[in-house]
């Protein structure tokens, strides 16, 4: 017999008919009632056993785990908690799970202790709501870009240059690493290497994204990204999902008007799609808020957070204007911040941007203007700056919670500027003819920025480490799985 989604079976208005639901036990009490779940909802179904006319041998091996397929009785639900469920008239074991060994019992697990499981945790309601969550959040990322009539490009995973110029990148090579071919000058020569070149995983599609802007106007990258810095925090991952649009003819401010929509918007779509597992999410984050001092609780619920950021304009201030606040802060006065903000054009860390967000504006901050030396080589430098203060047209969005969200800029589109800052910062023209025939061909105004995927979705979720909303987190000293 045909099975029926775990989902469909709790939504049906039909009952009195036979049902096959196929699942994972979650638990089974008093020899008689299996909740069962298969993924498609946090919700678990009730399956009814008549233990009296079932063998012995079957009802020891429903054990939490265990993968069962269930026929029986749809039916109106007698006891509390669940409206329907199912009396069951057939039960088969499909795969056991030795209560003795397998490791996700039905109780409460630290978060540490799952990541080592991996590729069981998915198996518990937290961390099923978070990857059904995760799926409608990029789905609704495409769906609002093909909306707006974007482009998606697939930009490559293995380049030759380095978008960022934060020389943060693992290296992609086929050279053997104990007979390495040698240049005269003791160099490692790779023209003998796969590709003829130095490679990398790439850290941002954004170059390859910007040529085909110039091309088809408004586009954007969703894919993998990759980046080699020792960044042990609950913030950075190795490897993650980056999205990046990029738009011909936008300057910054319509840049900042794209992202602010783009956020808004996707956190709707998946407030209006996910209802369930959000509500679990919340109630998540309310348990494990208890565990903390009163003055640490975070004032407003999930829902609240995420309405909040629907209802509320993101505030735009220059980083001048930030620099001025941070100096005049309680923190930066006491000597509470690591890092003492002393003058303009000191680099923000995230202690910086959390103030700003957490205890200063109390709302989503978009910064932009900033210091051209502590920005990327591309980025549009300012008209009327001073010298020695030149700033570029920058943004980033900080979130509550997460600090930078989404980093973009307007891109420097006139040939001699980039040629000239390239030069500074010691990057080869030859390393980027290609980028700068865009500059030399048709070129205009143009800006973009880039969304960490995985720090949206902890914002979504509620979670607190960047580890538990990708499913298998590759951070420094781990890639397991
Ligand atoms: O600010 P970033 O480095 O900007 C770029 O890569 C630009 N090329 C984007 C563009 O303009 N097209 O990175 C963009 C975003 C950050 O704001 C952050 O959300 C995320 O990517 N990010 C990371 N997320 C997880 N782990 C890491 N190690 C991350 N590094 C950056
Ligand atoms: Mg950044």
């Amino acid at each position: 017999m045909k099975h029926t989604k775990v989902i469909d079976l709790l939504n049906s208005t039909k009952t009195l008919h036979e049902v096959t639901a196929k699942g994972w036990v979650r638990t089974f009490r008093n020899n008689q009632f299996i909740a069962l779940n298969d993924g498609s909802t946090i919700n678990n179904i009730q399956c009814v056993v008549d233990f009296e006319n079932t063998p012995e041998e079957t009802l020891k091996r429903i054990t939490t785990g265990a993968a069962v397929s269930v026929t029986g009785i749809l039916q109106e639900s007698q006891g509390k908690g669940q409206s329907v469920e199912i009396q069951v008239t057939k039960i088969k074991i499909l795969g056991d799970s030795n209560p003795e060994e397998y490791p996700i019992q039905p109780k409460k697990h630290s978060l540490e202790f799952l990541r080592e499981n991996a590729h069981l945790r998915v198996r518990t309601n937290a961390f099923g709501a978070i990857m059904r969550v995760r799926s409608v959040l990029s789905f609704a990322v495409h769906n609002y870009f093909q909306e707006k009539g974007f482009v998606y490009v697939n930009t490559p995973i293995i380049t030759g240059s380095d978008a960022e110029g934060a020389g943060e990148m693992f290296k992609v090579t086929a050279l053997p690493f104990d007979k390495t071919p040698r240049t005269e000058e003791g160099n490692v020569n790779y023209k003998e290497d796969f590709f003829g070149k130095e490679t990398n995983l790439t850290v941002s599609g954004q170059l390859e994204a910007e040529t085909y802007a110039m091309a088809l106007g408004q586009v954007y990258t969703f894919g993998p990204t990759f980046r080699a810095e020792n960044s042990n925090t609950s913030r950075h991952l190795a490897e993650f999902w980056m999205i990046e649009p990029e738009v011909a003819f936008n300057d910054l401010d319509a840049n900042m008007d794209l992202a602010e929509d783009f956020i808004q918007n996707v956190i709707k779509y998946t407030i209006d799609k996910c209802g369930d597992d959000l509500a679990f999410l919340e109630q998540r984050l309310l348990d494990e808020e208890k565990s903390k001092p009163q003055a640490d609780r975070s004032e407003m619920s999930l829902l609240q957070k995420l309405n909040f950021v629907l209802e509320n304009n993101f505030k735009r201030v220059s980083y001048t204007e930030a620099i001025d606040i941070l100096r005049n802060s309680t923190p930066n006065k006491k000597g509470k911040f690591n890092y003492i903000i002393k003058e303009w054009g000191a680099d923000l860390q995230s202690e910086h941007e959390r103030y700003l967000v957490e205890k200063h504006f109390k709302c989503p901050v978009i910064l932009f203007d900033y210091p051209a030396n502590i920005k990327a080589f591309y980025m549009r430098l300012n008209d009327n700056t001073e010298p020695g203060k030149e700033t570029v047209r920058a943004m980033d969005i900080l979130f509550p919670g997460i600090g930078e969200i989404v980093g973009g800029s307007q891109r420097e589109e006139r040939y001699d500027v980039l040629v000239k800052k390239m030069h500074a910062l010691g990057i080869e023209e030859e390393e980027l003819w290609w980028y700068l025939d865009t500059r030399k061909f048709g070129s205009a105004v143009h800006s973009g920025f880039g969304l960490g995927f995985e720090r949206l979705v902890l914002f979504v979720t509620g979670m607190s480490n960047i580890r538990d909303v990708i499913p298998f987190p590759r951070t420094p000293q781990n890639a397991e799985f």
